[in-house]
């Protein structure tokens, strides 16, 4: 049985007063002790007094991003090793905003941003410094509409986790996010994130087997809140839940842990 993972993105919100009190706030109403893994990705600046924040609480660290080298002329960015250092245990990887909305547009209004190959780099030294990436993987609307999810997500797959040794494979978390879900207030329907995640399985076990296939973690992301977490992870292959807007309000984070705590009866 995978334990299931619920992780809180706070992107680029809050100020380092509220970031404190939203910590002692979900703190305070998962009590001692979780069934399931519990994390918040603060801002990278964020994650030295996060981490003093969440020590003796069940809440473990993320970070949502890094940058792949070990070091060098990266003006702005912060090395896996960096990241490390701060007491994290995950790094994002490959959020839809850094593929498709962080970067220079073209005339067109478009956004060419990470992508697969860069992704792949960054799952590598995210493993090499022991750490644990949450690889964020999912169609936009258009290709949904078009009838690509399957073929999109195959790809990201393919290309996103080429550098995936196969005694890490079962480590890895997948985070199954909707483009056109993401802070929309729109989530898929049971049936297509179940169909989707599904999908997803299916090309682990053909990637990596089923023994490790079996054993990834694969996260509902995309407008979960307090009101639709539990229809949504009770899907048979969906294994917890990556949160934006509502992990920034402790009472709804804490509501959406206890919902995948009875929806998967632990
Ligand atoms: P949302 O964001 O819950 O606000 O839709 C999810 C995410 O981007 O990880």
């Amino acid at each position: 049985m995978r334990k299931p993972f619920v992780a809180g993105n706070w992107k680029m919100n809050l100020d380092l007063a509220s970031a404190r009190s939203l910590v002692e706030g979900i703190a305070k109403g998962l009590g001692a002790t979780s069934k399931i893994d519990v994390a918040i990705c603060p801002p990278s600046i964020y994650l030295f007094p996060m981490a003093k924040a969440v020590a003796g609480t069940p809440i473990a660290l993320g970070a949502q991003n890094c940058w792949s080298e070990p070091s060098g002329a990266f003006t702005g960015e912060v090395s896996a090793a960096m990241v490390k250092e701060t007491g994290c245990r995950y790094v994002i990887l490959g959020h839809s905003e850094r593929r498709n909305t962080i970067g220079p547009k073209d005339a067109n209004g478009r956004v060419a941003g990470e992508s697969n190959a860069m992704i792949a780099a960054k799952v590598r030294a995210v493993f090499d410094n022991g750490l644990i990436p949450i690889v964020c993987i999912g169609e936009t609307l258009a290709q949904r509409d078009a009838n690509e999810t399957e073929s999109v997500l195959t790809s990201q797959i393919a290309g996103s986790l080429e550098s995936v040794k196969p005694d890490e494979a079962k480590k890895l978390v997948i985070a199954y996010e909707p483009v056109w879900a993401i802070g929309t207030g729109r989530t898929a329907s049971t049936a297509q994130a179940q169909a989707a995640h599904a999908h997803i399985r299916g090309q682990l076990v053909e990637r990596f087997g089923a023994g490790a296939a079996n054993a990834i973690r694969i996260q509902y992301g995309g407008s979960v809140k307090p009101d639709n977490a539990r229809e949504l992870m009770s899907c048979a292959d969906v294994d917890g839940a990556l949160v934006g807007g509502a992990s920034l309000k402790p009472d709804d984070f804490v509501k959406i842990i206890q919902e995948t705590i009875s929806a998967n009866d632990l």
